[in-house]
């Protein structure tokens, strides 16, 4: 945990979480209070993830990991999805242009292969290019399930055993984690779902084991630094045991 920020304030002294993770829940209801189509939520949606993501950036949080499409998205329509993927096109083409100035290492956690081969390019760019940046990497899911992610690990380490190079008998948690889309990154500390819903929906299931929870029933599109800070001061209130006894 680092105990203040870089160039929010000097002056910070509360801790901030090392990794946080969002699921941006809540586009389409937001959108649907105000009489417009889903998509105006998606896009509202996307705006408040540029000012989060440089907002943890600013106060010293090190990863930023968000959900922004499940492997059971798929399952909406073709105007929605298409929305979606837009957006996240146009997010990347900024990414690019602006990487001096924002700094921000980008990573991706999904299966991109499902993804328009101009988006996979465009990701696969963004990936190399920003990964010379360090303090702040932004870990975007994109169809990324955390079951998916696990079996993909699983294909790996079998793999590796009828290789020769892997025993079932050494594995370790240590050594499956590593076969995660986040392998090298450390596990989420708090992990924040906006819009009320009480479930994980598939994101981050082995990273998240002992994470810190917050749900709020503010929409994403609604989303502010406040509402991030309410959440990191929430976090800080709780007493993270980790299976032990405080003394
Ligand atoms: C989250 O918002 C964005 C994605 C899942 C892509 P939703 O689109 O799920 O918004 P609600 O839950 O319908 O309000
Ligand atoms: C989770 O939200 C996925 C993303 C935010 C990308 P969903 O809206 O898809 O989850 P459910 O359907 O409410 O569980
Ligand atoms: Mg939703």
């Amino acid at each position: 945990m680092k105990l203040f920020g870089t160039n929010e304030t000097a002056a910070r002294q509360r801790p901030v979480p090392q990794h946080i993770a969002i699921i941006m829940d809540g586009n389409g209801r937001w959108a649907k209070r105000r009489g417009l189509p889903r998509t105006a939520g998606h896009a509202a949606g996307s705006e408040v993830f540029r000012q989060i993501a440089t907002y943890c950036r600013d106060i010293g949080v090190a990863y930023l990991t968000v959900y922004a499409f499940s492997t059971e998205n798929w399952k909406r329509s073709q105007e929605e999805i298409t929305a979606i993927m837009g957006l996240l096109k146009q997010y990347l083409f900024e990414a690019l242009e602006k990487m001096e100035r924002d700094r921000i290492r980008l990573e991706f956690f999904g299966d991109l292969s499902r993804l328009s081969p101009e988006l996979q390019e465009l990701a696969a760019r963004t990936r190399e290019i920003s990964r010379k940046y360090e303090g702040f990497q932004a870990n975007i899911c994109l169809n990324y399930g955390g079951r998916d992610e696990i079996v993909r690990a699983a294909r790996t380490f079998a793999r590796q055993c009828v290789e020769g190079t892997a025993t079932p008998e050494a594995l370790t948690e240590e050594q499956f984690g590593s076969l995660l889309f986040s392998g090298g990154i450390p596990d989420p500390d708090l992990v924040i779902r906006p819009s009320g819903e009480l479930r994980i929906s598939n994101f981050l299931l082995w990273q998240s084991a002992y994470a810190e929870y917050y749900v709020t029933d503010v929409l994403w599109p609604d989303f502010t630094p406040a509402e991030l800070e309410k959440a990191i001061a929430a976090f800080n209130s709780r007493d993270r045991r980790f299976g032990g006894v405080k003394p």
